[in-house]
């Protein structure tokens, strides 16, 4: 007898819990289950990886130059990722000797050593002088190999790629999308100098 009043009680309520989650389901679906609302999601979701691996890797290290502050030298985020600025003209580097083996300049974009002159390269995105004009597959194939865009001459030290290429695929694409959003500076990094003989 009881079971008369429990069951038609519990069966109203579990056609209840159905329909509603069906109705949360379809909702959802039609609102996030387009291509277009994925596929921006998880561009979202790699460029905030991306600007997360940046910079714990410290990319604005090296790439950001340095200007005098306050309080001491300080990133130029008006420049930020932009690389040696091309308008700055260096004096010659100081000479190696038994102790010492390579220099960097006051803002921290050039590099002299036993490999000659590097100059951190533009990798905002413009599209001139950044990596604007690069694909993802440049980008991965640059860090992999160590080689120019994937295909040029060997990338000089102090740019750590070889530490990079320990990273995914993912993780570098991720880097890459990121890249892509920071807002273009243009500058044309100078080109590297290989050392005089
Ligand atoms: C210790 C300094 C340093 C750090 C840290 C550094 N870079 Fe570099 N990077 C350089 C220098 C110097 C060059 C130019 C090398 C050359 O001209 O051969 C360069 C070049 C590049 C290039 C151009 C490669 C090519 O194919 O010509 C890319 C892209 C790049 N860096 C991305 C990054 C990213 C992304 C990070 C952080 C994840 C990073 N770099 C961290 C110094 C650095």
């Amino acid at each position: 007898m009881k079971h008369h009043v429990v069951l038609p009680h519990l069966h109203t309520a579990f056609r209840f819990s159905v329909k509603k989650p069906a109705v949360v389901g379809l909702i959802l679906f039609g609102v996030g289950g387009s291509p277009a609302v994925l596929a921006a999601s998880s561009n979202a979701d790699a460029v905030s990886r991306g600007a997360y691996l940046a910079n714990s890797f410290g990319c604005a290290d090296c790439h950001t130059p340095m200007k005098m502050g306050p309080k001491g030298p300080e990133p130029d985020q008006s420049r930020a990722l932009s690389g040696h600025p091309e308008q700055l003209k260096l004096s010659p580097s100081p000479k190696a000797d038994e102790s010492w083996a390579w220099f960097g300049s006051v803002t921290n974009t050039a590099y002299a050593g036993p490999w000659g002159i590097s100059y951190a390269a533009n990798i905002t995105s413009d599209k001139e002088t950044g990596l604007g004009a690069w694909n993802e597959d440049d980008f991965v194939h640059a860090i992999k190999t160590g080689k120019h865009a994937g295909v040029g001459r060997p990338i000089m030290p102090p740019m750590p790629w070889s530490a990079m290429s320990h990273m995914t695929e993912d993780d570098l694409r991720a880097i890459f999308h990121y890249l892509q959003t920071v807002p273009p500076v243009r500058n044309r990094a100078p080109d590297y100098q290989p050392p005089v003989q």
